[in-house]
């Protein structure tokens, strides 16, 4: 059974969802393009973002961190992508000198022997890339959703808390299902490391495949214990920094075109988003 089989079941709201997720990648692109720019992990939410973007023909980039640890599957899909997208497809990659002295100074695989030292190569191989990505940006996109973990449960559809730049997640509110009935529909490239019970994928040594009735994020980082298990992308650099943003996701989405009937607006509408 592949990753659609197994997981294609839209929410009962998933087409309002959808209007509302176009409605707000619209109405970011109308305020910060070409300023604006997609994070791509080449994940399934990541690869529904980039089909988005291409049909609404957003005037936006995409870009891909390629930690120079992906797999090849994944580096398969980002050729694919390059191939395929309309919009362009930026990589990055680490700073090519600080990778090999961190490998010749800590070995190949130094992640395991303590959070620093994972913390270290995410640095070089992700935060560090990850910053000269957003260089002249004043808005990202990405695809976190509240349903992914606890540490997200709060995600917003628009994150104002970085002063310096705004956080659009247009797929807050859709669920595993929602993400998989949308890429079957539209018939989107995906990573077949999802039908090998990869929900969530990463670098090729910090992710493993998940076992039934695991967490979504399990296969992150499994030798750490922490709920919190994060790469450092999306950690807000104080707790507590994050800050109403009702105001600017009404800014950016009209309401009435994202509040169709039957919804659960106290979790669907974007004036609540924190
Ligand atoms: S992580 O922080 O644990 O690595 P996760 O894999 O869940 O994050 O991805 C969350 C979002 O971060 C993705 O939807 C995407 O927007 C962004 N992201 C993660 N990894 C990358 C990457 N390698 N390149 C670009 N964006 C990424
Ligand atoms: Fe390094 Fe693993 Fe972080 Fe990738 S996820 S940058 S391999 S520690």
């Amino acid at each position: 059974m592949n990753a659609i089989a197994l997981n294609a079941r839209p929410s009962a709201s998933f087409d309002a969802k959808l209007a509302q997720t176009k409605a707000l990648l619209q109405q970011a692109a109308q305020e910060f393009a070409p300023a604006l720019t997609l994070a791509c992990s080449l994940g399934a939410e990541d690869m529904v973002l980039a089909d988005l973007v291409n049909t609404l023909a957003l005037d936006l980039d995409i870009f891909v961190l390629d930690t120079g640890r992906l797999h090849a599957q994944t580096l398969q899909l980002l050729s694919q992508l390059q191939t395929t997208s309309r919009v362009p497809v930026k990589v990055f990659q680490p700073d090519a000198q600080a990778a090999a002295d961190f490998v010749a100074r800590e070995g190949q695989d130094p992640m395991y022997k303590s959070i620093e030292l994972r913390k270290a190569c995410c640095h070089i191989r992700k935060m560090e890339p990850l910053e000269r990505a957003l260089a002249g940006k004043t808005a990202w996109i990405t695809g976190l959703r509240r349903e992914q973990s606890g540490a997200r449960a709060d995600v917003p559809f628009v994150d104002r808390s970085d002063a310096t730049r705004v956080k659009l997640n247009p797929l807050s509110d859709w669920t595993w299902g929602d993400v998989w009935h949308y890429i079957s529909t539209n018939n989107v490239a995906y990573n077949p490391l999802h039908d090998d019970f990869f929900p969530s994928i990463g670098c090729e040594p910090c992710t493993r495949a998940i076992a039934l009735g695991e967490d979504f994020r399990a296969g992150r980082w499994w030798w750490e214990s922490s709920d919190l298990k994060e790469c450092g992308l999306h950690v807000k650099p104080q707790a507590g920094a994050s800050t109403p943003v009702a105001a600017s996701a009404q800014a950016h989405v009209a309401s009435g075109d994202v509040k169709p009937e039957g919804r659960d607006e106290a979790k669907t509408s974007v004036q609540e988003t924190a």
